[in-house]
């Protein structure tokens, strides 16, 4: 996707350096940062420089590279995969991602594993780009619906980003609106704000303007009455991890906006590529919820009246604060999961029906 008129990936790989997009400065500043060793993929991952589960899991996938070019050992190449997999816990396409690194490199000589290992990360991000351009397509087909219906305007909500910025490109959330943009349907985001680290206000609105893509950041709480209203025609968005049951773990907040679209008959949809399908645990209640440092919500980044960007404590410090990072949304509210191999109910059945292998 665009930033400026120029085309970007969010990560790539140039001359033994893994090359970011470091997520913690935008919307402000545009900065291409250096991942030289494993140490800087796991900061990189830990801080949010990268985040959005399909970049965490590519992320790591070259951290490994950086692993084997720094010490070419397998001892060392476990410890930094174990590394990785803490660096962040709720996101499964991290261990995901790891665990097709280890099991591809697992016996191969030393003279050819880094070789391998830089093939299989640039595979991991050619498949993801692959699946987010297949969820667009098959997301397609449900604006179009909206559109041939409507004949005006479709409003999708989202929630945090779930866009080009957290994939390789195109995003999963985003992914159906660009294709229906680019094929000029009109379509107007309502871009939830997403306290406390602003990812729908700082990357969302940031992405989509860049691709001219009309949209509103809201505050978080603003989304029912829009729904109640009928200016919400639909909500999309996407998955850091969703269980066999259908069962959907995301950014904190999106179960409200899950129980206000059931309330108001909007449809509800999660848009994954299948490396975000945990096929294992079978209670979302064991689902690891990420609990980040309460600094995010206590202060706030922004740009002063010199516009430089200035860091600033919101409320009073003797005040407490808690931040989980993840909710889940149970199968119930979510109408269907739109996949890169096409749409289905939020159920195991569903899912088994597309994915019949597992
Ligand atoms: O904490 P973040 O910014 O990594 O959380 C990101 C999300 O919750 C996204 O919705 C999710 O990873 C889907 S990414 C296509």
């Amino acid at each position: 996707m665009k930033i400026e008129g120029k085309e970007y990936r969010t990560i790539w790989f140039e001359q033994n350096v893994v090359k970011i997009i470091d997520q913690t400065k935008l919307p402000h500043k545009f900065v291409i940062k250096d991942l030289k060793t494993i140490k800087d993929a796991i900061n990189a991952i830990k801080i949010m420089e990268v985040r959005g589960a399909p970049l965490i899991g590519a992320t790591a996938a070259y951290g490994l590279v950086l692993s084997i070019i720094e010490n070419n050992d397998q001892s060392f190449l476990k410890k930094s995969a174990e590394n990785l997999i803490n660096s962040r816990p709720t996101a499964i396409n991290l261990k995901w991602a790891v665990d097709r690194m280890i099991n591809r490199l697992s016996g191969v000589n030393s003279n050819k594993i880094l070789e391998i290992a830089l093939n299989e990360a640039k595979e991991i991000c050619e498949e993801d780009v692959k699946f987010c351009e297949n969820i667009g397509l098959n997301g397609l087909k449900i604006i179009e619906e909206i559109y041939n219906k409507k004949k005006d305007t479709v409003n999708i909500l989202t929630h945090c980003n779930a866009g080009w910025l957290a994939t390789i490109n195109w995003g999963t959330a985003t992914s159906p609106i660009y294709h229906a943009h680019k094929k000029g349907i009109p379509v107007h985001v309502w871009a939830d704000e997403t306290r406390p680290r602003n990812q729908g206000a700082n990357l969302t609105s940031y992405e989509l303007n860049e691709e001219n893509v009309p949209n509103t950041i809201i505050a978080d709480n603003t989304g029912g009455i829009l729904m109640q209203r009928g200016q919400v025609d639909m909500c999309i968005v996407g998955t850091d991890r969703t269980l066999a049951t259908g069962d959907v773990c995301n950014k904190i907040g999106t179960y409200l906006k899950a129980l206000a679209a059931k309330d108001n008959n909007v449809p509800f949809y999660v848009a994954l590529p299948s490396s975000t399908i945990d096929w294992n645990i079978k209670n979302y209640k064991d689902i690891p919820i990420e609990e980040r440092n309460s600094e995010e919500l206590s202060h706030i980044e922004g740009l002063d009246e010199n516009g430089k960007v200035k860091k600033i404590q919101i409320y009073h410090k003797k005040s407490k604060s808690m931040n989980l990072a993840f909710d889940v949304t149970p199968a119930k509210y979510v109408s269907g999961l739109i996949t890169e191999k096409g749409l289905c109910e939020a159920s195991e059945r569903g899912l088994k029906k597309l994915f019949k292998s597992k």
